[in-house]
This record gives structure tokens, C-alpha cells and sequence, in this order.
């Protein structure tokens, strides 16, 4: 889809569908009053026959409405004014995308880039339009066959140009930045989602070591990929524990964006990069196993993320670390009771072979100290847990550092793909203790997404450090089964953030 900005009347506008806003109580946007004016009140004649919803998302077509050169008018509801949050705003402009897109039209005038939306600026309404009109219009078809390909239906086609009015000629200049931004962070959220979505015996960790080397390429940034015996020369024997049991090699991806001033300490994202998590020899029990391909959604945030923030340049020094194997049952993999030395010199009891994304994690923490960051932030698919805690709406936030939480805390409602600050008192850190070894690597069922995090904290003492806990946001499952990106607006917004500060 290609966007533009605009600033024109509506009832001039020729396209092939203008989209308006109208609030609960058939009250009409701005813009949907121009097109009443110009139509002798076509609109509110339509609206008093009661077609239109007043909940925010609902819309009905119009087509040719008299006295307008458009072909069609799409009427959006955006709810109670008094209510009109960010939350309506995306809703209105999900479902206009999706109206559009399958009807005829192929273009479309947008005017809800225009409606007030509590403190947001401009910048901020369009770069959400583009971002939302992106993720609704996003389909993942690369695996179907040749035939479901190419099969000529007589469908709509889908949308092609989106054009986005805003209000006043002044408006432009930040509309136009506001664009390009939210157009960078639906790029990341795309790669993401395709990562993401991509069948586990495609996207192995030999393909996403591919994967950031293209990156790389097209974006001037360095790469380093380690192999097994360079993983073994760094003594990561956590990480090589829970690769053991696979036929793919495992990779330790390293991604620098250097766009920052130099000597400038750099931020560091690590993403957890399982490209399957089978359980191992704690194996999973059969039921929607498949979805354990969404193990690596840590690893394609950090990916996407540094395509969003290396195509708006962002002038910032950041790393990407990736440790990526899978994680299976065989003859040579880590059974329960296996005891595996850390990079960092502790060791580890392995209680349960399914508890392995912190078993990756902790050496990859530890690769981060060579760095001297400014903040490592750890995403992760981690615990069943923090699905049962927080549920599909949040992503789960613990922190050694509160500021560095705020801060993430901040990015996230910006953004709007949210994190909620749990708590990582002292208190769990028994829940790991070993009669063996340094750890276990499990604390049990009790606040089992807090002891994960405590884990990891145990990695992270020498910088602040931040993990985000994604297993419930990641990915959707049933019918609408598949990736979402988050939190990749969430990190580009972190990045863009510090990046402003300097
Ligand atoms: N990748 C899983 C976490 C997961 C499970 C995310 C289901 C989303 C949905 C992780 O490796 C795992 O298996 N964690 C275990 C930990 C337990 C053994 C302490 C879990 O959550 O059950
Ligand atoms: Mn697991
Ligand atoms: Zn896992």
C-alpha cells in the first residue's frame, strides 16, 4: 500500500471512496459534515435510518452519494466523543482499512487523521493511521502453493493508494514525518510477523543468521554470526547445553546499528531466538505444539526493530544479540538433573529441559558486558506464566533499574503495544536454589514468570537491565492464529526516545 499526505476539501475530493468519521449520537466528524453540506444532507438522512452502529469500529458503505465527485463514502463510527481515545481511534481506522480493502476501490481518502485524539499530536494520528492500516492489510501468503497463488478470482484487489488528509496546509510537515515513522515501524512489524509466521523447518537458526546478514547488507550495519566453536572458545555451555539435541547448528547472531555519536554506549536488545521448543526431554505435551514455531518472536522483534529504527536513520548506537538453536529430545540432549557451567562461570542444574530460553539467554546477558551498555533490554517468549498473569493484552515488564522501566513503560503507551512493570523482589530468588549447583532453572509453580526473570537477573547485575516477557503477546492463536510483531513499536519507540535525548 502507498500512502500520501494531503490537505483538500472532501466533497472535492475524486477517489474512489472517501473515508469519515462519525461519533455515537450521529454527530458528524469535520469532514463528514462538509460531505451532509455538499450532499443537501444525504448523510444525515442515511444516518437517521439507524444503519450505522454507534460502537467505534462499525462503518457502512455509500455509494455514489449526490453532489460528490468520490464514488463511494465510507461513514466510520468512532463512539462517544468524550471517549475518544487511542484505542477507538485505532479501531476506526482498523476497520476502514479492512471495508475498503475488500470492496471494489482501489484508492481512498482518508479523513480520520483529522479527529482529536486526547493530547496526540498530529505526527502521532498519522504515523498510528499508517501502522494500523499496515497490520490490517498484512497477509501472510508465501507458503501457499503455486496454484492458490495464481488462482484468478474475480476479488477485490485490495487497496492500493491511501491517501491521508489533514486539516490545515500547516499540518504537512509533521504529517509527513509522522508517516514516515509509522510506515518504519510497520516495516520491522512485517519482517517480524513473516519470521514469525514462517513454517520451524524454514526458519531455522542457520535462517535467521541469513536473515540479518541481508539485513545487514541492505542497511550498512555490522554483522557477526558465531558458530559452535566459537560459542565453545566463549565457554556459553548454557546456551550449547539446550542446542545439543538438535541436527541445526546453533547461531549467536550480533547486529550493530552504529548511527549514534561515537564512544556513545550503545543499547542492547537480546531476543531469544528458539526456533522450536519441542520441550526436549520434558517434552510438551502434543496439544497445539506447533505453536512453539513463535518460540523465536524475541529474535524477530529485535530483527524488526532494527529495520524500523535503520530506516528512519535513527541516530543512536544500538546492538542486537540473538542466540538461536532449537530446542529438542534425542540421544546427546541435556536431560533433567544435567548440570551446564554459564558463560558467566555459575552453574546451572537443569530440572526441567522445557525451561531453555533462559538457558540460552543467560550466556547471550553475559556476551552483552563486552559491550559496556548503556541498558540491556531481553525480549522472550519465556513463561506459560505470565500468559496465565497478564494474559494477550500485556506484555510482562521486570527490571533491575526502575527508571529504565518507566521509561519502557513510557515507550509502550506511546506506542500503544503495552507492557505492565511486575514485581522481582529478592524474596523468589529461593524458589531457585539447588542442592547441586549454583541455581536450578526452575523455581516451581508459584510465580513462575517472576523466578524466570530472577533467573535471567542473575546475568544482568553488571548494567541495567530490562526483560520483557512476550509469551502472551506475541503471537495469536485459534482461528486468527499468527504473529503480531509486538513489541517491535514498543522498542522502536524506546530507541526513538533515547535517540531524542541524545
Ligand atoms: N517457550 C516456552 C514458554 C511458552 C509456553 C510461551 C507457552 C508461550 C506459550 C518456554 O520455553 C517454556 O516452556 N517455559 C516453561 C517453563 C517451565 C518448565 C518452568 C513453561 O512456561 O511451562
Ligand atoms: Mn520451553
Ligand atoms: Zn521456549
Amino acid at each position: 500500500m502507498e500512502f500520501s499526505i494531503k490537505s483538500g476539501n472532501p466533497e472535492k475530493q475524486r477517489s474512489d471512496c472517501l473515508v469519515v468519521g462519525v461519533y455515537e449520537s450521529r454527530k458528524l466528524s469535520v469532514a463528514a459534515e462538509a460531505l451532509d453540506t455538499a450532499s443537501n444532507g444525504y448523510l444525515t438522512t442515511v444516518l437517521k435510518r439507524g444503519d450505522l452502529a454507534g460502537k467505534a469500529g462499525s462503518t457502512l458503505m455509500l455509494h455514489s452519494v449526490p453532489g460528490l465527485p468520490a464514488e463511494r463514502v465510507l461513514l466510520v463510527s468512532l463512539g462517544k466523543e468524550r471517549e475518544l481515545d487511542e484505542k477507538h481511534y485505532r479501531q476506526a481506522v482498523r476497520a476502514s482499512v479492512k471495508a475498503v480493502n475488500s470492496s471494489g476501490a482501489a484508492d481512498a481518502v482518508s479523513f480520520l487523521a483529522e479527529i482529536a485524539v486526547r493530547k496526540h499530536d498530529i505526527g502521532w494520528r498519522v504515523a498510528q493511521l499508517a501502522e494500523v492500516a499496515l497490520d490490517a492489510v498484512y497477509k501472510f501468503d508465501q507458503m501457499k502453493g503455486k496454484a492458490a497463488k495464481d488462482k484468478k478470482t474475480d476479488a477485490p484487489k485490495g487497496i492500493r493508494k491511501l491517501v491521508i488528509n489533514v486539516a490545515s496546509r500547516e499540518e504537512i510537515k509533521a504529517a509527513e514525518a509522522g508517516l514516515g515513522h509509522g510506515k518504519a515501524v510497520a516495516a520491522g512489524v512485517s519482517l517480524a510477523k513473516d519470521l514469525g509466521n514462517l513454517p520451524p523447518n524454514v526458519c531455522t537458526p542457520t535462517y535467521l543468521a541469513e536473515q540479518a546478514k541481508a539485513l545487514s547488507k541492505a542497511y550498512d550495519m555490522q554483522l557477526q554470526v558465531l558458530d559452535r566453536a566459537e560459542l565453545e572458545k566463549l565457554g556459553m555451555g548454557s546456551f550449547l547445553g539446550v542446542s545439543q539435541g538438535s541436527r541445526q547448528p546453533p547461531k549467536l547472531i550480533v547486529l550493530q546499528h552504529k548511527k549514534g555519536k561515537k564512544g556513545q554506549k550503545p543499547v542492547v536488545l537480546v531476543g531469544k531466538g528458539i526456533t522450536f521448543d519441542t520441550g526436549g526431554i520434558s517434552l510438551k505435551p502434543g496439544a497445539e505444539m506447533d505453536e512453539m514455531k513463535y518460540d523465536m518472536c524475541g529474535a524477530a522483534s529485535v530483527l524488526g526493530t532494527f529495520k524500523a529504527i535503520a530506516e528512519m536513520a535513527l541516530p543512536i548506537n544500538a546492538v542486537g544479540i540473538i542466540p538461536a538453536c532449537e530446542n529438542m529430545p534425542d540421544g546427546n540432549a541435556i536431560k533433567p538433573g544435567d548440570i551446564l557451567t554459564s558463560m558467566s562461570g555459575q552453574t546451572i542444574e537443569v530440572l526441567n529441559t522445557d525451561a531453555e530460553g533462559r538457558l540460552i539467554l543467560c550466556d547471550a546477558l553475559t556476551y552483552a558486558e563486552r559491550f559496556e551498555p548503556a541498558a540491556v533490554v531481553d525480549i522472550a517468549t519465556l513463561t506459560g506464566a505470565c500468559v496465565i498473569a497478564l494474559g494477550h493484552h500485556l506484555s510482562g515488564l521486570f527490571s533491575n533499574h526502575d527508571a529504565l522501566a518507566r521509561e519502557l513503560l513510557a515507550a509502550g503507551e506511546s506506542a500503544q503495544d503495552r507492557a505492565w512493570h511486575m514485581p522481582m523482589l529478592e524474596d523468589y530468588q529461593g524458589q531457585l536454589d539447588s542442592n547441586f549447583a549454583d541455581m536450578a532453572n526452575i523455581g516451581g509453580r508459584a510465580a513462575g514468570s517472576i523466578t524466570a526473570a530472577c533467573f535471567l537477573s542473575r546475568f544482568a547485575d553488571k548494567y541495567d537491565w530490562a526483560h520483557l516477557d512476550i509469551a502472551g503477546t506475541a503471537w495469536k492463536s485459534g482461528k486468527e492464529k499468527g504473529s503480531t510483531g509486538r513489541p517491535v513499536p514498543l522498542l522502536t519507540e524506546f530507541l526513538r526516545q533515547r535517540a531524542a535525548k541524545g
